[in-house]
């Protein structure tokens, strides 16, 4: 008989629940100036990085930002909207650059006595191959001819083969993560912003952003005020974006 670790068992959440926790939480763009304990921000990190992610190679990173110096340095990066007035910003990076530390990390971290021989075999040499694009991406270029060719015979995984789609591959997961983290803030009775709206250039500066980071999104959080919420809740009908095959 197959025996079953708690690891393995499905999720017991009920479903009201799950869905009471995402219908409450809205973008919230006015802030109370409440400190946000920082037990509760590590515990909605911890829960951010349990977001599926592309072969558990977890490319973000998180910036939290509670020094209100810095946070009043950067509202006018944020184009000076409310939702940057918040007493917490979490800076959330897809990290397209640390997929080869994470290859490493991964045997170092395994929560096993022992690396299992394929785990080693597909983080030491699998991986590295499907994710190094080489210099000047010259080598993504010769991995997406040589891919061509070799599709030809079978169904064969297209991408990332470039710096470009290295970005979208850790965009996907971050984004994951990034939802995550509202969902557990959301859980804490905290309210959240996602920010796209700021200065690329100037917000690298001021936050001193690795070059290979992307800001995917800024995450405004703290306790909600009246008018919070600007408008009321809006979505298109769901036949107008889900095909049933
Ligand atoms: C990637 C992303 C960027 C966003 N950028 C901003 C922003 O800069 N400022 C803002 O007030 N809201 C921003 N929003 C919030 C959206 O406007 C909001 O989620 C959307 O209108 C739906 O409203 P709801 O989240 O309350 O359901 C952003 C949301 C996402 C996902």
């Amino acid at each position: 008989m197959t025996s079953f670790r708690p690891d393995d068992m499905p999720a017991q959440a009920s479903p009201a629940a799950l869905r009471g926790l995402i219908e409450s939480r809205r973008a919230v763009r006015r802030f109370s100036a409440e400190a946000i304990p920082d037990a509760v921000i590590r515990d909605c990190l911890e829960l951010a990085v349990l977001a599926p992610n592309s072969c558990n190679l977890q490319p973000w990173s998180f910036q939290v930002i509670r020094d209100p110096a810095l946070l009043a340095r950067l509202h006018p990066v944020c184009m000076s909207q409310n939702a940057a007035k918040a007493p917490l910003i979490i800076a959330v990076l897809a990290r397209p650059d640390t997929w080869r530390q994470a290859c490493q990390d991964i045997i170092t971290y395994w929560p096993e006595p022992e690396v299992p021989a394929r785990i080693r075999s597909f983080y030491r040499k699998t991986a590295p191959f499907q994710y190094n694009q080489g210099p000047f991406g010259v080598l993504g270029f010769f991995k997406r001819q040589l891919l061509r060719v070799a599709a030809l015979r079978k169904p064969l995984m297209r991408s990332p083969n470039s710096h470009a789609q290295m970005a979208i591959w850790a965009v996907k997961s971050t984004a994951l993560a990034a939802q995550n983290l509202m969902l557990a803030f959301q859980s804490h009775g905290y309210a959240t912003c996602p920010m796209e709206g700021f200065d690329e250039v100037r917000l690298r500066k001021t936050l001193a952003i690795p070059r290979q980071a992307i800001p995917i999104m800024l995450l405004a959080v703290g306790r909600q005020t009246e008018k919070g919420v600007y408008n009321p809740r809006l979505r298109f009908p769901l036949e107008q974006h889900v095909t049933w095959l």
